[in-house]
C-alpha cells in the first residue's frame, strides 16, 4: 500500500569543526528536530502545493510562508524538478534552538527532505537530496554552506571535498571519541556571524590553517589523539567571531582545562563544543564548560555524545492518520 507520511528525526550538527570553515561536519544525536511529513493529492482541477501546517518545539516563530519556511522550500522545489502530481503538508517540531550554531536549519530542511523522499514512488538516493537541502541553507543565512548539511543528512564526520558535484567524504571517527555540546541562551544568526569575516585572509593564516586540518584528518585516519590535540585549533574563523560569544574564552579555557583535546565555536556560533577522549572526560568538559557560563551569568543547555553514523532517518511510515 502507498505511504502517506512519514517522520524523520535530522540531528544538530557541529559545523565548522574548529578546522574546516564550510567544509567539514558532524552530527549529534542528543538533540534535534522531527518533521512529519504528509503527501496531499489536490482536488481536481487545482495545482499539488507544499503546504505548512505548523511548527512547534523549543522555538515556534519560523516564517510560515512556505517559499520562506527552510522546511517547505526545498520540497517546492524537489516536487518541480520531479514533477510530482502531488504536494505536502509539512509539520516541524524543533529540538535545536534558533540561531544557536547548531544546524537548526539545516535539520529542518533534511528533516523534510527526509521524509518527503520516503514518500516518493522513487525515492531518490540520499546524496541527491543535498541540492535541495543548500536551498534551506541559502534561505536562512543567505549562503549555501554545506558543513550542516551534508553530515546531517549522511552522518559521519564528513568532509565536502565538493558542492557541484556533490562530494562527501567519510572521514573515520577514532575510538572513544566523544563530543559535548554546550548552548548559551543566546541567538546569533549565521548572517551576521558571517558579517564579521573578511573577504580575504593574509596567506600566513590560511597555510597555518591547511596544516591543521591536514594533521586532524591525518590523526582521524591514524587514531593518533595527541596529534588531534594538537591540531584542533581555530586561528582563522575563531578570533573574528569570539567577541560576539560572551564569555567564549572562559568556556574554552574551562574545556581545555578539563582534559578536552580541543574546544572551538559550533558552525557560526554561539554554541561552543568540545572532543574528548572518553564519556568521562566528555562529562567533566560539559560540566567545566556550563560552569563558566553559568558563572558569567549566562545560562546554558549542554549535551555530550558521540558523532552520529547516522544522520537523518525515518521514525515512522504509514497511511494518513495513523502511523504503520
Ligand atoms: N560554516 C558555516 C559558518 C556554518 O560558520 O558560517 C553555519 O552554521
Amino acid at each position: 500500500m502507498e505511504k502517506k507520511t512519514a517522520k524523520a528525526f535530522a540531528p544538530a550538527t557541529v559545523a565548522n569543526v574548529a578546522v574546516g570553515f564550510d567544509i567539514l561536519g558532524f552530527p549529534l544525536d542528543a538533540v534535534g528536530d522531527t518533521v512529519t511529513v504528509e503527501r496531499i493529492d489536490p482536488a481536481p482541477g487545482a495545482s499539488p502545493a507544499v503546504t505548512l501546517a505548523g511548527t512547534d518545539g523549543v522555538v515556534s516563530t519560523l516564517p510560515t510562508d512556505p517559499e520562506r519556511n527552510t522546511a517547505t522550500a526545498p520540497l517546492i522545489r524537489l516536487r518541480e524538478d520531479q514533477g510530482l502530481p502531488f504536494g505536502f503538508r509539512v509539520s516541524v517540531r524543533k529540538g535545536i534552538p534558533l540561531s544557536s550554531g547548531m544546524g537548526g536549519s539545516a535539520a529542518s530542511s533534511v528533516g523534510a527532505l527526509t521524509a518527503a523522499n520516503s514518500l516518493l514512488p522513487e525515492p531518490l538516493p540520499r546524496e541527491s537530496l543535498l541540492k535541495y537541502a543548500l536551498l534551506g541553507e541559502e534561505l536562512a543565512s543567505g549562503s549555501p554552506h554545506g558543513d550542516n548539511a551534508a553530515p546531517c543528512l549522511l552522518g559521519g564526520l564528513t568532509l565536502l571535498r565538493s558542492l557541484d558535484p556533490v562530494e562527501a567524504v567519510r572521514i573515520p571517527v577514532p575510538e572513544g571519541l566523544r563530543v559535548v555540546l554546550v548552548h548559551p541562551h543566546r541567538e546569533l544568526d549565521t548572517r551576521s556571524s558571517r558579517g564579521v569575516l573578511p573577504r580575504d585572509l593574509p596567506l600566513k593564516e590560511y597555510v597555518a590553517q591547511s596544516s591543521r586540518l591536514a594533521a586532524f584528518v591525518a590523526a582521524c585516519y591514524a587514531g593518533n589523539l595527541d596529534l588531534m590535540a594538537r591540531s584542533l585549533k581555530d586561528g582563522l574563523i575563531e578570533p573574528r567571531r569570539a567577541p560576539l560569544i560572551p564569555a567564549f574564552h572562559s568556556v574554552q579555557r574551562a574545556a581545555l582545562q578539563a582534559g578536552a583535546l580541543g574546544c572551538s565555536i559550533s558552525g557560526s556560533g554561539p554554541s561552543v563544543f568540545a572532543l574528548c577522549r572518553s564519556d568521562d572526560e566528555a562529562e567533566k568538559a560539559r560540566r567545566a564548560m556550563a560552569a563558566a557560563w553559568e558563572a558569567a551569568g549566562v545560562p546554558c543547555d549542554s549535551w555530550t555524545g558521540r558523532i552520529s553514523q547516522a544522520g537523518a532517518r525515518i521514525l515512522e511510515n504509514g497511511q494518513a492518520g495513523g502511523a504503520a
